[in-house]
């Protein structure tokens, strides 16, 4: 054989049996087949064989089927955001004439998607409160086909009665979609409260080191399953197996981290239960509300972030009272960060 052909056709590859505890990390765009009938482009990779990497290569489908286990969904797909995972849902599940419910709490670039894309494309929008419950029923359309949940909502933190929303959704023969980003998939069992997709942006609590950017979509069953992946086969969002390894990595440590955030969580805003809640006139527009130091002295009114400004650098540190410096301004009057 010429040296030439010994660059692509090599004689001596590494031995096998190395016994790694981490997924490896595989490349690949085109992939060999067994024989040309096997040759078929598909974006079912989890029941049919492999075919092209952009449909998924084992590491991502070893990332889907974890995160897939951790929420107790039917299926899951990973895309390249937390954004682009939300932006997936819209496009599969809604078509024009179609109404998408909102809660106020939602992610702001969620609003966006909605206000700017959906709009757009002929989707009627509107927005409920979030503690609504199951007065949701007020909102509902004869159109209404997708009910978005996100619970803890964006900044504010409203924690939904997510079941009596389902419950008339349902009823209604909408679709429930919970971006379940705040709860790192595992604090709310979204699927056993019968949410129909989960969302989470692996960028935050999985991934969990501020050094990747991944989303995932579970769904409930199998109708769904094939609703959203006919929509990301053609819209070609792919994910680089680097990302889905680190992704991967998260997982080890994804316990001890979340521990952690709550204690820290439950230590925290402290002070904060000692400063009667109808002095919290503009939380989390932060700069009109008393904050309490850990230790109890109460600081007057303007003179510092509270533990929700959007800035999370400025949290509890002295408020010069410029937008510029903390961002309470722009959070008092976006409401999210
Ligand atoms: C609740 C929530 N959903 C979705 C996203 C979007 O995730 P990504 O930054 O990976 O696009 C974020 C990011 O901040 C988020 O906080």
């Amino acid at each position: 054989m010429s040296w030439r052909s010994r660059l692509t056709q090599p004689a001596n590859l590494a031995p096998g049996g190395f016994r790694s505890l981490v997924t490896p990390v595989y490349r690949g765009a085109t992939t060999t087949f067994e024989d040309a009938a096997s040759a078929r482009d598909t974006w079912d990779q989890d029941d049919l064989a492999y075919t092209y990497g952009q449909y998924g290569t084992p590491t991502a489908q070893e990332l889907a089927a974890r995160v897939c286990e951790l929420e107790g969904g039917y299926r899951t797909f990973i895309v390249p955001g937390g954004q682009s995972a939300l932006a997936l849902v819209d496009i599969a599940m809604l078509e024009t004439g179609d109404h998408v419910l909102l809660p106020e709490s939602i992610y702001g670039p969620n609003r966006n998607l909605a206000d700017l894309l959906m709009q757009r494309l002929g989707i009627e929008v509107s927005y409920y409160p979030p503690l609504a419950g199951a007065d949701i029923a007020a909102q509902f359309r004869a159109n209404t086909r997708l009910v978005w949940c996100e619970s803890p909502g964006s900044n504010t933190m409203e924690v939904q009665d997510v079941p009596a929303i389902v419950e008339v959704a349902h009823a209604r023969g909408a679709v429930v979609a919970l971006d379940n980003t705040w709860a790192a998939g595992v604090l709310f069992d979204a699927f056993a409260h019968g949410v129909d997709i989960s969302v989470q942006a692996l960028t935050k609590y999985i991934g969990g080191h501020a050094d990747l950017l991944l989303g995932a979509v579970s769904v409930r069953d199998a109708t769904l399953y094939r609703r959203v992946g006919e929509t990301l086969f053609v819209l070609g969002m792919t994910v680089s197996p680097d990302e889905c390894s680190l992704a991967l990595r998260g997982f080890q440590t994804l316990a001890t981290r979340l521990d952690a955030i709550e204690r820290s969580a439950l230590t925290s805003p402290a002070g904060w239960r000692r400063v009667p809640r109808s002095s919290w006139s503009s939380i989390p527009r932060c700069r009109r509300a008393p904050v309490t130091r850990r230790g109890g002295a109460t600081s007057p009114a303007r003179a510092a972030c509270s533990p929700w400004c959007s800035q999370s650098a400025f949290r509890g540190t002295t408020c010069s009272g410029s937008s510029t410096r903390c961002g309470c301004s722009t959070s008092a009057t976006a409401g999210a960060g």
